[in-house]
Order: C-alpha cells, then structure tokens, then sequence
C-alpha cells in the first residue's frame, strides 16, 4: 500500500483491511464515521525517532516529545509513556490527559503563549520536566509561583528565528509577524534571557523553536539551529557558561497524498545533527542536548477514517462536465483541514471492487455549508452508491484533535487495532453527551 496507509493496512478484492480485519465488519461493529488507529505502527513510528534521534546524536541526544495536540487521549499516552518518549502538551487540557495516564511528569514539557496561572501552577506543582516560555509576563509568572512552591523550573526559551518556512501561512510559526516566541532580530530574545536571569527559581537549560508544521524539507531545520546556536555562543561569551540544550520542535512533514514525500527520521536527523555540529563548531560551543517534538510524523499516517456514503449527486459544471457530489456521515466536524488550510487528500472505496472507470468527484460531509468538504478534487468509481464505505488515510494528526460538534454532530470514536483484535480507547460522543451540558 502506498505511503499515506499505516504499515498494516491493505487491500484484497477492493475490500480494505487493517491487520487482517475488513473495513465493512469495523462499520459494523464500530458505526462511522470512526477513526481507527493502527497500534503497533504509532509505537513503530515513535521508536523510529527516537531512534533515529540517538543514532544522529549520540550522547547528546535529548528527547523526543511526542506533540500531544496533534493527538491524545489517556491510552494514547501510555503508548508514549511506554515508548520511553518524552510529551509536549501545550494546555491544561492536554496535561490532564497525561496525569491521568500517569505519564512520567519529569518527562512532560509545557509550552503556550497564553498558559494562564493556574495551569502555570499545576504544571510546577506535579513537577514537568520544563516550561517552554512564550512571554516576559510568563517569566514573572513562572518565577513568582515557583517561589511560593519553593521549587527550582527547568526552562526553555521559545525563540522565533525569523524563518519563513514552506508551508501553510496558518500553520508556519517562525517568521517575525506572528504571536509565539521571542524574535532573535528584534532583540527580545535577548531581553528574555537578561529578565530569565533575574530570578533564581528559573533555571535556564537552553532555547526552543518551532518552525512551522507539515513542512516537507530539512533546510529550514537548519537555518533555525543556526540561529539558535548563533545565540548560544552570545549567551557564552556574556555570561562564560555554556546553555546545555535545544529544542527544534516538530513540523516534519508526511504523504497525504501518494505523490507526496514524507520526511522520515533517517533523513531529517542527520541533516539536523549536521547543521548542530557545524554551527558548534563555528563558535567553538559544545554540542547541546538536541531535543525534537514531531506529532503528525508519528500519528498522521497511523489512522485513517471511515465514513459511510449516504447520497450521490451529479452536478453539472460550467464547462460542460459535471461533477459527483458524493456525501459522508461526517465532514468538517471531523476533518476541518480541508477548509482550514486547503488539505489535499485522497480516498477509496473500502467495502467492495467498485469500478475501474473513474469520475470527477468531491467529498462532502453533512453540515450546512458549503465548504464542508473532506476532498475537494478526486476521481473516485462512477458507481459509487449509498451505503458504500469510504476510508481516508492519513487522518491521525489533527483530525479528531480538532473535532467539533458543528451542527451538533456527535465527534466519531477512534478504535485501536492491534494483532487483528480492535478495541475503542475513545468512544463515540452520545446524544446525551451533547445535551449534557445544557442547563
Ligand atoms: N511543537 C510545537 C511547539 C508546536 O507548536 C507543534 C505544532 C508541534 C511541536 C508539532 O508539530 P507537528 O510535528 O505535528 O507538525 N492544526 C494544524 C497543525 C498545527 C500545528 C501546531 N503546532 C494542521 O492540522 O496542520
């Protein structure tokens, strides 16, 4: 199967299988729309970066933190948990998740440019391994309640290094115009390590960046470690000590499509440990502790998502061609990518050998409006019918993450599958979940 499915996703007679299991005995037993998540490749996929990670560094290899916005729920993190990967969480939402899981908190790294005090408070309270700071405020903030803990917090300095990275303008975070970080151009990174410095409760370990998402070349990786190296060796020859770690974030990019080439760990951590090394050795520094953050390279490709097809329409265009109008039991509620930032995506029939002659068509879900659309362009079987299944690989990373209840639509379940055995770890929001919080 190509690169979009999970490793164990195939294929026999136009019925589609995950690990040996058919997709019309899943609908069956499961409903649609539904989310399934291949286990065995999640936990392949971050062993391969962490891997990977050491095989580049060495010693100086940090963590991977898996990105838990891209997806979480409580078995999830035990996943990472058992993976012995490190976790990004990013609100007291997704930190929630963790404790619950019992995740290592020494293992957990907070990033937010808004973390309000209370979830500030919690976070140094149950003892996360580090803050990655978003703002001076934050700097006071951290400080003040670390103090009243009478506890020491491991920091990092989220810095924007000024990188315009090829990817979406919605999901690109390092140039100088946007809300994360302390600009290194500017000069507020350097204010923030000067005001970092003023209190004792914050232990300074290094800088972070992140230099956008679904970014699918290493280059601009390596212009932001030379950046943030270039500061290090500033931060030397201040103050005579050397910072000991950094963080280049996630954003490694996957296929969605089969045309698309993934980044995989064996080709991005060596060019991420050449670029470390060379700015080292530029300004004679010593090689940090080289942490990564990837979420969409581990969970993107392990789902994919499975609708049933309710109804048909030929609409005709105004070029004289026409167009299948081919709608889903679900939609933006469960995939707004689409309409958010233009994704491409691809789909197949899964429950039967539809046929060969294939027409213009577009995927639409079953909310009111118009945009409410899973695959803008694909050539999909011109007997498509109603009650036919539909999967949509590589749906992990940022699907049921940003779910929402749009026209009070109940979120889908995702069901793990794992030596041909499927199981819910998140079930299918209820009627009465939805109307639970009236009152
Ligand atoms: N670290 C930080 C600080 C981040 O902000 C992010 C993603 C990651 C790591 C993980 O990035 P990844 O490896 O998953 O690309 N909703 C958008 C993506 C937003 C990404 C936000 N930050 C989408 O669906 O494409």
């Amino acid at each position: 199967m190509a690169k979009v499915w999970s490793s164990r996703v195939s294929t026999d007679s136009g019925q589609l299988f995950i690990d040996g299991i058919a997709a019309s005995e899943l609908a069956k037993e499961f409903g649609t729309p539904a989310f399934f998540i291949d286990e065995a490749d999640f936990r392949d996929r971050s062993l391969a970066w962490k891997q990977a990670l050491v095989a580049s560094f060495g010693e100086k290899a940090g963590n991977v933190y898996y990105a838990a916005k891209a997806f979480i729920s409580v078995e999830v993190a035990k996943w990472v948990k058992e993976t012995s990967l490190g976790l990004d969480v990013c609100t007291g939402g997704e930190l929630a998740v963790a404790l619950k899981a019992d995740f290592p908190t020494e293992r957990i790294q907070v990033h937010g440019n808004n973390k309000s005090v209370s979830e500030i408070r919690r976070a140094i309270e149950v003892g996360v391994g580090v803050i990655v700071v978003d703002s001076l405020f934050e700097i006071n903030r951290i400080a003040t309640i670390a103090h009243t803990l009478g506890k020491t917090q491991k920091v990092l300095l989220r810095l924007t290094p000024g990188i315009e990275a090829h990817t979406h303008e919605s999901i690109a975070t390092a140039h100088e115009d946007v809300k994360f970080g302390f600009s290194i151009a500017s000069g507020a990174a350097w204010q923030a390590v000067l005001e970092v410095r003023l209190h004792p409760e914050i232990d300074l370990r290094g800088f972070h960046s992140h230099i956008g998402s679904q970014i699918l070349s290493t280059d601009a990786f390596g212009v932001a470690a030379d950046r943030l190296i270039e500061l290090m060796a500033r931060f030397r020859d201040e103050f005579g000590t050397e910072l000991a770690e950094l963080d280049l974030g996630g954003g490694y990019g996957i296929a969605y499509l089969p045309s698309d080439e993934p980044l995989t760990p064996e080709e991005v951590l060596p060019s991420l440990f050449h670029a470390v090394k060379n700015a080292c050795l530029l300004h004679t520094l010593e090689i940090p502790k080289v942490s990564i953050e990837p979420g969409r390279a581990i969970v993107g490709p392990t789902m994919f998502t499975l609708y049933e097809i309710g109804t048909v329409k030929k609409v005709v265009l105004e070029d004289g061609g026409d167009r299948n109008y081919i709608s889903v039991d679900g939609g933006m509620s469960d995939n707004i990518r689409t309409s958010l930032y233009g994704a491409e995506y691809m789909g197949m029939i899964a429950n039967r050998e539809a046929s060969h002659n294939l027409v213009l068509s577009r995927v639409v879900g079953k909310h009111c409006e118009t945009g409410d659309i899973v695959i803008r362009d694909i050539y999909l079987s011109e007997d498509v019918t109603p009650g036919d299944l539909l999967a949509v690989p590589a749906t992990g990373a940022y699907g049921r993450s940003m779910a929402s209840n749009y026209n009070h639509v109940p979120r889908p379940p995702v069901v793990a599958v794992l030596n041909g055995k499927a199981r819910v770890i998140l079930r299918r929001e209820s009627e009465a979940d939805l109307l639970g919080l009236d009152m």
